[in-house]
């Protein structure tokens, strides 16, 4: 099961989403990845903390040796490095991945990452991409099974919902047909506030898959992200982890074969 975090508009909460979510996953026994393909290297930071500066084998060497073909290439595992959480591993990202991203583009490398990850052995990939549609953005969504979209309860982030659904409609009719959006994550929603209801309320009004529950703002985000301890870790009993579990039981149960009802 591959999925990406993704969402043009920046500082929604696709590195936060994608490491909580995944950190769930992990602490529940599913051998998972989270890939980080943002030049910004947040999940990286998030989930390797200090020992994020002095990384080598990043993703960025991963894709490099895609354009400096040697014949003795590193296999895609020799990028995966283990996290302090039992389960947990991320392909991390580092500043340099900005520089070849052009490189990779014009050389068509687009189908790369999918190959890569399809060869990995693991329940759950989670792919964090930056705030915008590129080749890795465009990479994380061929390699993807499923797309979810996380999104701040702003007015301009609804509008650009549609751009941003029609570009995922594009990239599943050009290169991957099974690309499904598995769902809309509200994040830091203010329960009292009456606007971010309200354009919740459009959101369903419009027949967007809103999924449920939402997640609420909270300043310990900003600790577990200081920490380098995902929720899960930092404070088991918080609101915040009570939601991100639910989330994350919300999208396994959709994914669970309906059972067949017994005849009377
Ligand atoms: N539920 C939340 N409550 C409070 N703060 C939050 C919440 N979710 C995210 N944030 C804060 O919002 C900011 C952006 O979060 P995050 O880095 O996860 O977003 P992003 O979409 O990955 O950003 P970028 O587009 O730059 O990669 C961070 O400072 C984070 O602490
Ligand atoms: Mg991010």
């Amino acid at each position: 099961m591959k999925r990406v975090v993704f969402n043009q508009k920046g500082g929604v909460g696709k590195s936060t989403i994608t490491c909580n979510l995944a950190a769930i996953a992990a602490a529940r026994g599913a051998r998972t990845l989270v890939v980080d393909l943002d030049p910004q290297s947040n999940s990286t930071r998030y989930l390797l903390g200090a020992a994020a500066d002095a990384l080598e084998d990043t993703v960025t060497e991963f894709f490099d040796q895609m354009l400096n073909f040697k014949f003795r290439q590193k296999a895609t595992e020799d990028f995966v490095h283990a996290t302090p959480f039992a389960n947990l591993f991320v392909l991390p990202a580092d500043a340099a991945l900005e520089e070849l991203q052009a490189k990779l583009e014009s050389r068509y490398k687009i189908y790369k990452l999918k190959e890569a990850l399809d060869a990995l052995d693991f329940d759950e990939i989670w792919i964090d991409t930056p705030p915008a549609l590129h080749f890795y953005t465009r990479s994380a969504l061929i390699a993807a099974d499923t797309c979810l979209i996380p999104f701040d309860c702003d007015e301009f982030a609804r509008r650009a919902l549609y751009t941003l659904l029609d570009n995922v409609a594009e990239i599943r009719a050009d290169h991957n047909q099974k690309l499904e959006v598995e769902g809309i994550i509200v994040n830091q929603f203010q329960s009292r506030a009456s606007l971010p209801q309200q354009v919740v309320q459009e959101l369903r009004e419009e027949k967007l898959p809103v999924l449920e529950p939402f997640l609420s703002a909270s300043v310990k985000i900003k600790e577990s992200h200081q920490q380098a301890k995902p929720m899960i870790h930092l404070d088991p009993r918080h609101k915040l982890t009570d939601e991100f579990n639910r989330l994350f039981n919300t999208l396994h149960a959709a994914r669970q074969p309906v059972k067949q009802k017994k005849r009377a």
